[in-house]
């Protein structure tokens, strides 16, 4: 068997995890088109709004912009059976990402509120910083299976972005300004809870074999 064809077995093409990031980015152009279409017009109310914090908008926009996209071409299996250091060299970027795009959002949180949702944006930077140093420090230990694991963790803290956006409108529409709170602050809490539901539901659902099974085994 060729080189090619065994990289191929040990990677097989997942359609549904290429399907979930084609319809995750969808969901993010159409969330950030939403809000920010006038963004460059300075006297619209979203460039008014966003003024006093220009100066930590424009590398929080990019540096989150950077992990939010490199983060979906990390969880392919075929690249890094393919290309291990195009793998590498993009998680590095990927975390220089999320430790600037983390910690700006917070400053941005600082500069034009709303207070409600300050914490809201420590807690996520938080813990989209301190999943991503565990997922690097195993990396670096050797630890694969837990590094892959961390990583997981690790990248919905940033795609909170785009879901709690997608559920503002409804959360504003049935509670003003606690429902946009209710809605950030749910969408941390599932970015925190989703991940070990996700990574440990074979074991959840796994049958132990009846004691006569077994012994027939
Ligand atoms: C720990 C993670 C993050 C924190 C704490 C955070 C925090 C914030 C805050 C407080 C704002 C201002 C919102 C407003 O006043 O309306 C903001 C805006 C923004 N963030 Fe983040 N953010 C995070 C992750 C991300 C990610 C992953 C992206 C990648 C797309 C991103 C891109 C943006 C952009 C483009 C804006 C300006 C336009 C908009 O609000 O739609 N952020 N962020």
């Amino acid at each position: 068997m060729s080189s090619k064809s065994n990289v191929q077995a040990a990677a097989p093409r997942s359609n549904t995890k290429i399907a979930l990031s084609a319809l995750f980015a969808i969901a993010t152009v159409f969330v950030v088109y939403a809000k920010n279409s006038q963004i460059f017009d300075p006297s619209s109310p979203i460039a008014q709004h966003f003024a006093p914090a220009k100066a930590f908008l424009i590398p929080h926009a990019i540096f989150a912009s950077i992990a939010l996209v490199l983060g979906i071409f990390q969880f392919s299996n075929r690249l890094r059976a393919r290309y291990l250091n195009v793998h590498k060299t993009l998680g590095y970027i990927y975390i220089v990402a999320v430790v600037i795009g983390g910690p700006s959002g917070i400053l941005i949180a600082l500069t034009i509120g709303p207070k409600e949702l300050f914490m809201a944006s420590v807690v996520q930077s938080f813990g989209w910083i301190v999943t991503t140093a565990i997922a690097l420090y195993c990396v670096r230990t050797g630890n694969i299976t837990q590094h892959r694991r961390w990583m997981i963790r690790s990248y919905p803290f940033g795609a909170v972005f785009t879901v709690a956006r997608l559920f503002v409108p409804l959360g504003l529409k049935l509670a003003g300004d606690a429902g946009l709170v209710q809605v950030v602050w749910t969408s941390i809490a599932m970015a925190a809870f989703l991940p070990s539901l996700l990574l440990e539901w074979q074991q959840i659902v796994a049958r132990k074999p009846k004691s006569r099974t077994a012994a027939a085994a």
